[in-house]
């Protein structure tokens, strides 16, 4: 399966989602391009850092439906259409939800993984529908073309550990506008582990100095992603301690936890505040 989802929908508002206001502001700027025309918008960054989050917040802002297809698990062409199936001794093409989802006008496409499909020619036929004619004949379907409003959103991992492979062919990443996503500076991340898991700020402070010295780490930087610096503070939250919650949430050594936690109590204000630039990302903040 190339989705879990069964129907489109429009997704659920995440209230403490922050992001660049100039990436909001762009959003909106594109937001309105769409309605003239289907576009194509390619989020990069790291493993972790939001850009699954990005695209569910613009689709439940603009209050759009959306449908998420794992372009990872691609290993065949015409995979994303349908299937012949079998029912009561006879076959049949079962259509899939990709067909559906570009027919549905203002729908928000999101093509999780683009650079990374298993068979190398499973995007070809993305690359039509992506592409200036914007349709594309299906056998079993006849002619399926792209509704107006349409938004395809690409997501893929690109960061350090990433440069140079998977990279997305050139023909295809020239239809996009890209935006490069990077983790939160640490006085945002703070607040976001604050206001998801409820646990202190002080609490909140201890976990992104410890996150962000692994991340800056000269020898060996690790790379902690959002969404494990929220996994131990939600395992504060339920009262396990920092050494618990780094042990049981980040893959790294005792040792190096051992190491961390002396070098964070033998230090004090080194979370510094970088210039205020983030912002919540939600209709009553416009
Ligand atoms: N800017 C942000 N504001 C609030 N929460 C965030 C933000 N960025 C990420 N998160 C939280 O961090 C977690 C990971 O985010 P998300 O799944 O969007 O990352 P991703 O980049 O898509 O990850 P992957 O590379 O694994 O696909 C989520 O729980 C998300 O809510
Ligand atoms: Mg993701």
């Amino acid at each position: 399966m190339l989705t879990h989802q069964k129907d489109i929908k429009v997704p659920l508002l995440d209230n403490y989602f922050f992001a660049p206001g100039e990436v909001i502001f762009v959003l909106e700027k594109l937001e309105k391009l769409s309605r003239k025309h289907p576009l194509n918008i390619l989020i990069t960054g790291r493993q972790g850092c939001g850009k699954s989050s990005l695209v569910r917040q613009f689709a439940a802002f603009y209050n759009r439906p959306m449908a998420v297809f794992q372009m990872g698990l691609l290993s065949e062409p015409g995979q994303l259409f349908g299937e012949h199936a079998l029912r009561g001794g006879e076959t049949f093409y079962q259509e899939f939800l990709f067909p559906k989802a570009i027919s549905t006008p203002y729908c928000v496409i999101h093509l999780e993984e683009i650079n990374r499909p298993e068979h190398p020619k499973a995007l070809n036929e993305l690359f039509s529908v992506l592409s200036e004619n914007r349709c594309i004949w299906v056998d079993q379907l006849g002619l399926v073309e792209v509704a107006e409003g349409v938004i395809f959103f690409a997501t893929m991992n690109e960061g350090e550990e990433f440069t140079g492979t998977d990279s997305l062919d050139a023909a295809l990443r020239d239809r996009f506008y890209t935006i490069s996503q990077d983790y939160l500076p640490a006085d945002v991340e703070k607040e976001v582990l604050c206001l998801k898991s409820g646990i202190s700020a002080e609490d909140a402070g201890m976990i992104i100095g410890i996150v962000h010295r692994l991340r800056k780490n000269p020898q060996f930087p690790v790379s902690v992603s959002t969404r494990h610096s929220l996994m131990m503070a939600e395992l504060m939250a339920v009262g396990a301690s920092i050494r618990e919650a780094m042990i049981y949430s980040l893959q790294v050594s005792r040792d190096l936890v051992e190491s961390i936690l002396l070098s964070v109590h033998a230090e004090t204000g080194d979370l510094q505040a970088r210039e205020d630039k983030y912002v919540l990302f939600r209709p009553d903040q416009r």
